[in-house]
């Protein structure tokens, strides 16, 4: 089996950090969310993957190289235009030959990884077979309607009125036979080739179309909530590892990653919590749920529940939650002044006391 993995986009919806770096490379719990996905591919004992990359292509190529660093070895297939899920599947027909394949969407999380839908479609070898997860909005998904059987009767791309909670996730196990549906299919209202649509038409011609439902943590990571919340769940999965420094005057609760080359003085450090190599931590209380990037500077501050970027440098703020802090960028508190003074780049978003 090989594996096709689509890093286009514009995110659009993750700016201004997607500005300068592409959705699929923000980092959650240190670690881009492209990175968890090549890890959770290699655990299915795939090797060959197809990436399929847009613009940002020479970024995804300089973070990624050949993949050897998964043990995995990467194709890269540049499409032009975002046109579509089934788009990507036309454009790697010449990588993916004859080959079954797991279709894997760049900026999904499975935080259980895909081994249980992965081996019910090598028993039952379908024609398709989707991971599917309930949801409470399923308006903004593609929606399965599946059978008493497991067989999916319909799937509809982002239906006004569902009729089923079952949305498609952004993994889909497929035969050769899809290749002769995405020829089949037209561009939809949003002007894309839909692999929902794609689906459908196997469905409409008789071929089986089966679905797992995904019990585990799953997230579209479309938004900064949604890194959050990832960044949340991949901390707890977190083992504790003390690489870099940790002075005797800090205490650490629970499970605290301190990367190489990383110092921690006169601190305390609630996991779970990672710093990452070359930061620097200092008078700082970090943590629950933190992401420390490389080289960066937090200094007598109070730090939860929030993602610094690398180099990014946070200096004499008390109560910094919930915050997607990036690259290089500083956050200071200044005990001179009376108002608040903000350098803020395009589509950022402040928010402070009232
Ligand atoms: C795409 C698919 C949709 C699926 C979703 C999962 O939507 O078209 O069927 O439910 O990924 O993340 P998009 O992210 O392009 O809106």
């Amino acid at each position: 089996m090989k594996a096709l993995v689509l890093s286009g986009g514009a995110g659009t919806r993750l700016r201004p950090f997607t500005y300068t770096t592409p959705k699929q490379l923000v980092p959650v719990a240190n670690k881009p969310v492209l990175s968890h996905v090549l890890e959770n591919i290699r655990d299915l004992g795939v090797r060959e993957v197809g990436l399929v990359v847009g613009d940002r292509a020479a970024q995804i190529e300089q973070a990624i190289r050949d993949g050897s660093e998964f043990g995995l070895r990467v194709t890269y297939i540049p499409q032009q235009a975002p046109l579509g899920l089934a788009h990507a599947v036309l454009l790697a027909a010449d990588f993916l030959r004859d080959d079954d394949f797991v279709m894997y969407l760049g900026d999904n999380v499975f935080a259980e990884g895909l081994r249980a839908a992965a081996a019910s479609f090598h028993q039952r070898r379908p024609d398709a077979h989707l991971v599917v997860a309930k949801v409470s909005d399923p308006t903004s998904y593609g929606v399965a309607e599946v059978g008493p059987d497991g067989t999916v009767q319909a799937v509809v791309e982002k239906p006004a009125q569902p009729r089923s909670d079952l949305a498609v996730t952004g993994a889909y196990f497929f035969t050769p036979a899809i290749h002769q549906a995405v020829r089949m299919i037209e561009p939809s209202r949003r002007g894309e080739l839909e692999i929902t649509d794609a689906i459908q038409h196997l469905i409409a011609t008789g071929h089986p179309v089966t679905v797992d439902r995904y019990d585990g943590y799953w997230k579209d990571t479309g938004q900064v909530e949604d890194l959050l919340e990832c960044n949340r769940v991949l901390l707890d999965r977190l083992s504790p590892a003390v690489d870099g420094q940790v002075d005797d005057a800090t205490r650490t609760h629970g499970c605290v990653v301190v990367q190489e080359g990383a110092r921690v003085t006169n601190s305390h450090l609630i996991g779970p919590v990672i710093v990452g190599a070359g930061a620097t931590v200092h008078n700082s209380r970090v943590g629950p749920y933190v992401a420390i990037g490389r080289e960066c500077f937090i200094g007598d501050s109070t730090v939860q529940d929030s993602i610094t970027l690398d180099g990014a440098a946070v200096r004499g703020v008390h109560q910094l939650r919930h915050s997607l802090i990036g690259r290089r960028a500083e956050v200071r508190a200044d005990r001179r002044t009376a108002h608040r003074r903000l350098i803020l780049g395009d589509d950022t978003q402040a928010e402070v006391p009232a």
